[in-house]
């Protein structure tokens, strides 16, 4: 059994973090979400596997090197362009080579694993296995239509949809599924869709089996979905503290103080992660806040945000909530009149202050 993670895209959704950064890179907890994937794979008992990459293949080779870290081999595959989650499959077949495979998408990311699953589908090898999760707004997302415990159809984001079950990220394949993803055509989005191959499995009669997950599952492709991603995955940690705490501050519940780090004269309340060489001056870490490695937080509230390393944010007069701050940002006040605004953001950044 193989392992294929996708980790190409355009990432328009989280732009401008998108323009520097793989989204699968982007942390949740502190970790990249693509390492959840990879690790959901490996405890699944897959150790050969290939990673889709595009544009940002640079820095997803940087991060996962040859995945001897996971105890896999990962072999890259270049796409030339987002051509879609079935074009992803196409052009991976020379490393599937045959085998059943699970196909993972990077920027997703499931609570309870998917071991069990992965162990069915290599003991009873339908065409195709794929992963539904209730939501409350499946126009939003690929919907499957059941009958009698199968998979009749899939819609990609239905103006009406006929039930609330989406498709999650992570799909199981035999070899089959390349017939299907050579006999589509493109969509209206000109992509190869996924749902328009398995449908093709569908209709030429073959197995594709369902099964709703229970646990969680996030899409972390748009910042609301990181943030709720990072207070999921936060609510679970291990406190410890390997940092500098000094007398005059507070770490309340689960907290992580990386090594380097230090906290003066603070409130941090869990969850919480901090990173390795963070500095907390005079400052509130509210609950569900990763902050990354190098950054520093002075007389400055926050919570529920995410701060990527070695940003830097001072002094503000209201706390910053569900945010997510980029790499080596600065947020600072002016000490000097006039009192106004002063910004330099790239494109599509987004700022709401207060009145
Ligand atoms: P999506 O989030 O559906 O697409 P996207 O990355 O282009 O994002 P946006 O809609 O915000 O522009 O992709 C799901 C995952 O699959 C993601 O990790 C990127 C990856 N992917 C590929 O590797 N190749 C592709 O052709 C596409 C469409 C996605």
């Amino acid at each position: 059994m193989k392992g294929l993670i996708l980790s190409g895209g355009r990432g328009t959704r989280l732009r401008p973090i998108t323009y520097t950064r793989a989204k699968q890179l982007v942390p949740v907890a502190n970790k990249p979400v693509l390492f959840y994937g990879l690790e959901a794979l490996v405890a699944a008992g897959i150790r050969d596997i290939g990673i889709v990459v595009g544009d940002t293949q640079a820095e997803i080779r940087e991060a996962v090197g040859d995945g001897a870290r996971w105890g896999a081999t990962v072999t890259y595959i270049e796409q030339d362009a987002p051509r879609g989650l079935a074009h992803a499959v196409l052009i991976s077949e020379a490393f599937i080579g045959g085998e059943p495979f699970v196909m993972y998408l990077g920027d997703n990311l499931l609570n309870r694993g998917i071991a069990g699953f992965v162990e069915e589908f290599a003991r009873e090898r339908p065409a195709a296995q794929i992963l539904l999760a209730r939501v409350p707004d499946p126009q939003m997302f690929g919907v499957a239509e059941l009958a009698n415990g199968r998979v009749v159809r899939l819609v990609e984001k239905p103006a009406e949809p006929r039930s609330d079950l989406a498709l999650v990220g992570v799909y199981m394949f035999g070899p089959s599924v390349f017939d299907a993803v050579k006999a589509i055509r493109p969509s209206a989005r000109d992509e190869l869709e996924i749902t328009d191959a398995i449908q093709h499995l569908v209709d030429a009669g073959l197995e594709v089996r369902p099964h709703v997950v229970d646990g969680w599952w996030k899409d972390t492709g748009k910042l609301e979905d990181i943030l709720e991603a990072n207070r999921l995955i936060l609510d679970t940690i291990e406190p410890r503290i390997e940092g500098t705490v000094d007398d005059a501050s507070r770490v309340e519940g689960k907290v992580i103080v990386s090594p380097g780090a230090i906290i003066e004269r603070s409130v941090v309340r869990g969850p919480v992660v901090i990173g390795a060489d963070a500095r907390i001056t005079h400052a509130y870490v509210g609950p569900f806040t990763a902050i990354g490695d190098r950054v520093e937080l002075r007389d400055t509230e926050i919570e529920h945000s995410i701060v990527l390393e070695g940003a830097r944010i001072t002094d503000l007069a209201n706390r910053i909530e569900d945010s997510l701050i980029g790499r080596h940002v600065v947020i600072s006040r002016l000490p000097v009149r006039p009192s106004a605004y002063r910004f330099m953001l790239g494109d599509n950044s987004e700022v709401s202050i207060r009145w």
